[in-house]
């Protein structure tokens, strides 16, 4: 058996790369399709549900997909340095993913909305990281510039080979349910992931007659540009990684929804934060805030009675890991209780 060797291996034939690309990979990809049955039993019931928990990829986030394909394309025709604009993933992505081929990166990041996790991350692998004292959007408006003026490759999801690598997640589901599930969710931030996702879906489609799921993106309430139908000027919302005003592949996005027979909607803060203890305590599996947004808006569909699911297979696209943003669950808890290092002390606390 050939070794496990990442995205680009794995879907050499499916992924649309340069001939002169030069493979750069940490093995990412192959992430478990985890069911969930207590959450869908939670959630009314009657319908099978499955987490894709894309927080095992190697810096903890989806986007370890498409930034092996863009950094392969760019080691390939002799680049030697990235640049993005992130919330944060993006960042540590890119970051890890440059470092590994030799390059340098450059992360531009909204100032003080990164959660500390992906901050980490991206000094680690050694990325030279500057904050912008504005959004995402703003960010982006600049590393676009960037690289059309200096020798950086922008590997935003703009660029195309992050989009081809992104789309091995849906040929991931498909190969493992051996059929498209009837529907998908997924958080939505500069729309890059669900424009991959239903391209990935469609080329299998076309391949393997897989069918296809319908698509149900999310947006925070306080970041949903696709569904106010404008760009918001100042994106707020807990979920840091989908804070974004005007994503960049937005019109691909809801061209997707649309053609998909879903939809794009909105949910509360309140209510990704919900979900995401929901997920970690009935299912062990802990997500960023983001990435509990999916699955947020798919419970407010359902207690609203929008959505009717019996029967149906849906996966839920979980992004990102929990351990990137752990100040939002701490801040949260008092200061767990301290014993002295005695039995009667800690049966005193446990039994009380
Ligand atoms: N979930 C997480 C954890 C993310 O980090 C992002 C995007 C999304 C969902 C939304 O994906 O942008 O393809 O619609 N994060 C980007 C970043 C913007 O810079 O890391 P999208």
């Amino acid at each position: 058996m050939i070794p496990y060797q990442g995205v680009l291996q794995r879907f050499s034939s499916l992924l649309d790369l340069p001939e002169h690309a030069r493979p750069v990979s940490l093995l990412e990809g192959d992430t478990p399709l985890i069911p969930a049955a207590s959450l869908a039993r939670e959630l009314g019931g009657g319908f099978e549900l499955f987490i894709k928990y894309e927080g095992l990829n190697p810096t903890g986030s989806f986007k370890d997909r498409g930034m092996t394909a863009a950094v392969s394309e760019a080691l390939g025709r002799g680049a030697s340095a990235v640049i993005c604009a992130s919330t944060g993933n993006t960042a540590a992505s890119a970051a890890a993913y440059a470092a590994r081929a030799g390059m340098r990166s450059v992360v531009l990041i909204p100032q003080g909305k990164v959660a500390t996790g992906k901050l980490a991350g991206a000094l680690a692998y050694g990325a030279r990281v500057v904050q912008v004292n504005g959004s995402f959007d703003d960010a982006l408006t600049m590393v676009i510039e960037m690289s059309n003026k200096h020798p950086l490759c922008l590997v935003n999801s703009i660029n195309p080979y992050r989009i081809e690598g992104q789309k091995s997640a849906a040929f991931e589901v498909c190969d493992t349910l051996e059929t498209a599930p009837d529907w998908l969710c997924l958080p939505v931030g500069n729309a890059g992931n669900i424009t991959a996702c239903w391209a990935g879906f469609k080329q299998y489609e076309t391949l393997k007659s897989s069918g296809l799921p319908q698509l149900l993106g999310v947006q925070a309430e306080g970041a949903a540009p696709l569904v106010l139908g404008h760009p918001v000027e100042h994106p707020e919302t807990v979920a840091t990684a989908i804070r974004i005003g005007k994503p960049a592949r937005g019109e691909q996005a809801l061209q997707a929804a649309e053609e998909s027979g879903g939809r794009i909607i909105a949910v509360s803060d309140a209510a990704i934060l919900k979900m995401q203890q929901a997920l970690a305590r009935l299912e062990g599996i802990w997500v960023e805030p983001a990435s509990a947004a999916g699955l947020a808006g798919l419970a407010d569909e359902l207690s609203a009675g929008r959505f009717d699911a019996r029967g149906k297979r849906i996966v839920a696209i979980c992004t990102g890991h929990g351990m990137k943003d752990p100040d939002i669950i701490t801040q949260d808890f008092t200061c767990p209780t301290v014993v002295p290092p005695r039995l009667d002390a800690l049966e005193e606390v446990l039994l009380r």
